[in-house]
């Protein structure tokens, strides 16, 4: 795992961004995992300033959401699909038309979980796949106890997600019960994962995944068992880390993510 410790969120979207134009411009036709939540933004914003000062082009990429909400109707403002057109696809050439997100409103949510899956395995499978980090160290949806094998499935919501989340919305009462996620094992078949957080409230969880045996109770620590994971994260976020010395030696030594 390549751990990197910079000194702000800005810096962790410009690492973050680094990461994933070096990932687009190898491959213009690439597929790219997102991430919704507030973690991943600045490497959003970073990366839409590169689109429209560089050129960067998403326009042959193809892009799938870690989860979405059930029972919120598409254009809703808090729903997945729309936040990530509002703070990132809309604002890059990527086509509406390969942007796909599960869908939390079928009335089959079971048949639509499957179908989600042949479509990822459709497009070839992911090659980078962007992750924040839930505060009781959840990723996508997976919440302590998923299985660490899991597909992509309908989950039930810790009152501490939607607690974390209640931001988002007028009321906890609003904050969805269920929701559609990419399994832990679907996301462990990403070709590149790239998990990013920051601030102190991320700390415990991020220490717990890097550093803590790898467990079902912290679905982030299955990282751990993928052969290329970078985790991008600011020093309030690193605060917990043991070893946090040494990532910062190891990258000040040779920055590992240039060599990606
Ligand atoms: C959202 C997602 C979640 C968030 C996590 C952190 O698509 O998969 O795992 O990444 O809940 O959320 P923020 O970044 O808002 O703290």
């Amino acid at each position: 795992m390549e751990v990197v410790i910079v000194d702000t969120p800005e810096m962790v979207g410009i690492v973050g961004a680094d990461i994933v134009e070096r990932v687009v411009r190898r491959h213009p036709s690439a597929v790219l995992g997102l991430a919704t939540g507030s973690s991943p933004l600045s490497t959003y914003r970073e990366l839409i300033r590169r689109h429209l000062a560089d050129g960067l082009s998403f326009r042959t990429t193809t892009c799938f959401l870690l989860d979405e909400y059930v029972g919120l109707p598409p254009d809703h403002p808090c729903a997945y699909l729309g936040f990530i057109a509002r703070e990132f696809t809309r604002h890059v050439d990527l086509p509406d038309n390969q942007l796909h997100a599960p869908d939390g409103a079928a009335e089959n949510l079971v048949a639509a979980c499957d179908n989600y899956e042949r479509a990822i395995a459709a497009a070839g499978g992911v090659d980078a796949q962007l992750l924040g980090i839930g505060t009781n160290g959840h990723i996508g949806f997976n919440e302590p106890g998923s299985s660490l094998a899991s597909r992509t499935r309908v989950k039930t919501l810790a009152t501490r997600t939607r607690q974390d989340n209640a931001r988002f919305f007028s009321s906890l009462d609003e904050v969805p019960r269920h929701v559609v996620t990419q399994g832990i094992g679907t996301i462990l078949q990403a070709r590149h994962l790239l998990l990013v957080a920051s601030g102190g409230a991320k700390a415990e969880a991020v220490a717990a995944a890097v550093e803590g045996p790898v467990a079902a109770i912290l679905p982030a620590s299955a990282l751990q068992l993928h052969p290329h994971a970078t985790v991008v994260i600011d020093d309030a976020a690193a605060s917990r880390l043991r070893n946090g010395d040494y990532y910062r030696q190891t990258f000040a030594d040779k920055p590992a993510w240039q060599t990606l």
